[in-house]
């Protein structure tokens, strides 16, 4: 099995999780097609197959789907005008540009109250599992979460400690890559010891990728991102409290932990290791164009 024929299975169970585009309310249902079917890299719901050893059961592939309507969600409401005040997203003209404000909000709560739906809906899964994933769901939604990352951000406050903004980082991100990788786990029964690699896995990954989502906010990426960039300029990010030489070395030693973790759980050769090195890859490269 191959990453790309993942991300299709994906896209086909997120289809068919939507309600249809010509049931009413049309203009809600098309606008949360809208946001949730534009090119994304679906890299939550392949961490949880990924890390379920690639198990492709329809539960698995449902539940998988989880984290990237709470995803979703949480970009729509990201790029309204009261919070970043983007005007573009995954190529395209944001939800509530190309819907209206009130649209937007209206499909965002939509999306994660399907995503509830779908845990507590799914066939093939014990009731004490849904309640684990439906807990931890809340938890990593809520204020210390997603919420409580987006009110920080927003905020903007100043702040000195590095391990401070990092906290931020996983709670914007992070914490929504622990809750993929640690519902594939607890799908297929892995034992506590991989679900606590693996935990420590998402947290480093999610620092690379907030890292790396930072450089992207760089003007000369303006063309590749198919979002919105310069958002940041009078914000604390890492980028602003490293000097080059230390986020190069904050890079790779999240990267070097990443990849410790993930040895722990067990996966040295797998497609899930596979597919992290596909995005350091990446992520090394833009590092490098930004400093040449
Ligand atoms: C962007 O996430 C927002 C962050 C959490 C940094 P992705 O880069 O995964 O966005 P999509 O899903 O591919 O559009
Ligand atoms: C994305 O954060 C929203 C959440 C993670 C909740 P950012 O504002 O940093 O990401 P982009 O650059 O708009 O995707
Ligand atoms: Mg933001
Ligand atoms: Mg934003």
């Amino acid at each position: 099995m191959e990453v790309v024929h993942l991300k299709s299975m994906v896209n086909t169970t997120l289809l068919e999780l939507l309600p249809a585009k010509e049931t009413p309310p049309t203009y809600l249902h098309q606008a949360m097609h809208y946001a949730l079917m534009g090119p994304g890299k679906r890299l939550r719901p392949l961490l949880t197959l990924l890390a379920a050893n690639v198990a492709t059961d329809s539960h698995l592939l449902r539940m998988a789907c989880v984290s990237e309507l709470v995803h979703t969600a949480s970009l729509i409401l990201d790029d309204l005008p009261c919070m970043d005040n983007a005007t573009m997203r995954r190529d395209r003209p944001c939800t509530h540009i190309r819907f209206s404000e009130s649209t937007a909000i209206l499909a965002s709560t939509n999306l994660l109250n399907l995503a509830y739906g779908i845990i507590a809906n799914c066939p093939n899964v014990d009731a004490s599992t849904k309640v684990a994933v439906s807990a931890h769901l809340s938890h990593v939604i809520g204020s210390m979460g997603l919420v409580g990352g987006q009110v920080a951000d927003l905020q903007n406050q100043p702040v000195g400690a590095k391990s401070e903004v990092e906290q931020l980082y996983h709670q914007k991100t992070g914490c929504l890559f622990e809750f993929s990788v640690v519902t594939g786990a607890r799908l297929v029964g892995l034992d506590a010891e991989a679900i606590e690699a693996l935990t420590r896995f998402a947290r480093a990954f999610g620092l690379v990728f907030q890292l790396y989502d930072d450089m992207l906010d760089h003007s000369i990426f303006a063309q590749e991102t198919g979002k919105d960039v310069q958002q940041d300029v009078a914000k604390t990010t890492l980028l602003s409290l490293y000097t080059p030489e230390e986020l190069r070395g904050a890079f790779s030693d999240a990267q070097a932990m990443a990849r410790e973790q993930l040895r722990r759980a067990g996966h040295e050769e797998s497609l899930l290791a596979a597919l992290v090195e596909q995005q350091f890859a990446t992520f090394n490269g833009a590092a490098q164009r930004l400093g040449s």
